[in-house]
């Protein structure tokens, strides 16, 4: 498994990132993984009066700062001040070593169940905060736009001020493709109607579009690009059969499959008698993508029997011979992303059609 600690900010986008945040002169300024402490240094370089303090679980060698070897999540448990800005670009990835959940998901962060490190490291750093604090932190898209992560997204937009996201390119941690976003949060929860601002940066660095997130639908968890989906005219409806439903006889369900050309999904079965109302069918003349694994992005025309689909598998029904077309000629396969998994999302393929037929 990659060591996903290890990806520093380059500093070109430590420093383009610095103008999201609303520095004043003596801000007290933390990052509780910072590594080399770039983006620390991108702070002190946008505004030299900053205090800064970085914190790292291994060896730091920073000489211009104060700083402290121990876990980011026990030193925001444990921390006696609090500061103004912190800064974060933490690990992802499943917890292997020790958990912090029991002491981080409480009070108004009960309802959070995960076993992820970024997720801890967000709360740990919400914690440092003053209440008038900022938080810029550096997270995988998939916590944008997951449809696991909705509780939790629900949960920070209910209790602080998520301001603004700014997706960075593919090319942000080259030579990997880590698909993540910046996301600034105010920790007090002061603009009760303020949009949220999404910009986009390009693989130059530069911001190539941005647009606003309205209130109501930060609070409802959806924190992606809403209006970007208002100009296109097709739903990408994602399977929602799990393979934990899956038995050796019984109904007839599609399933991802190999990656091969031409792709096909492969069969499964589900017992008789699950609750299957609210699942998905696959019905002759819809378009099927895979969503994961090897063939994450291939796609076909299904010409079978109506089926429901599996959660690896995404549909788009009815589409007209333009929108075949133009998703047969998009190269889907470039948006396969994933720590572990390889995988793509909903959102990205929205944002990769727009991008190339509507000229966003
Ligand atoms: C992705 S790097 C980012 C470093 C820096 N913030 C930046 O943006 O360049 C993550 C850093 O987190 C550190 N780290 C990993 N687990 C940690 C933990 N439990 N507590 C504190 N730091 C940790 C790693 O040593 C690594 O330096």
């Amino acid at each position: 498994m990659k060591d996903f600690s290890k990806y520093y900010t380059p500093q070109k986008i430590a420093a383009s990132l610095m103008r999201f945040v609303d520095f004043n002169d003596n801000d007290s300024v933390i990052d509780i993984c910072c590594g080399k402490g770039n983006l620390l240094f991108a702070a002190k370089n946008y505004n030299p009066s900053l205090q800064c303090f970085g914190v790292d679980i291994a060896d730091i060698n920073i000489d211009w700062c104060k700083t402290t070897k121990k876990d980011g999540r026990e030193f925001a448990l444990g921390a006696k001040r609090k500061y103004t800005i912190a800064l974060a670009n933490p690990p992802f990835g499943k917890i292997e070593s020790i958990s912090y959940a029991s002491k981080l998901f409480v009070d108004k962060y009960a309802s959070i169940n995960s076993k992820r490190i970024e997720i801890e490291m967000l709360i740990a750093n919400l914690n440092l905060l003053k209440e008038d604090g900022i938080l810029l932190i550096i997270l995988p898209n998939t916590f944008i736009n997951g449809v696991s992560y909705k509780k939790i997204r629900k949960t920070i937009s209910e209790n602080h001020f998520v301001k603004t996201i700014i997706k960075l390119p593919p090319n942000a941690f080259s030579p990997e493709r880590i698909n993540c976003s910046a996301i600034v949060i105010c920790k007090k929860k002061n603009n009760e109607n303020q949009a949220c601002t999404y910009y986009t940066m390009n693989e130059k660095f530069n911001i190539s579009n941005s647009y606003e997130i309205k209130h109501d639908n930060i609070l409802q968890g959806c924190w992606s690009n809403n209006v970007l989906y208002e100009k296109v005219d097709f739903k990408i409806n994602r399977g929602n059969i799990s393979s934990n439903m899956f038995s050796e006889k019984g109904i007839e369900v599609l399933h991802t499959s190999k990656k091969s050309s031409p792709w096909q999904p492969s069969l499964r079965y589900i017992k008789k008698g699950l609750n299957t109302s609210n699942s998905i069918i696959a019905e002759k003349g819809d378009l099927i993508i895979s969503r994961i694994g090897s063939s994450a992005g291939c796609l076909c025309l299904y010409e079978g029997d109506p089926k429901y689909i599996t959660d690896c598998l995404m549909l788009i029904k009815s589409p007209n011979k333009q929108l075949i077309k133009h998703m047969q000629n998009l190269n889907l396969r470039s948006l396969v992303k994933g720590v572990s998994t390889p995988h793509i999302t909903v959102s990205d393929i929205y944002d990769l059609y727009n991008s190339t037929y509507n000229n966003l």
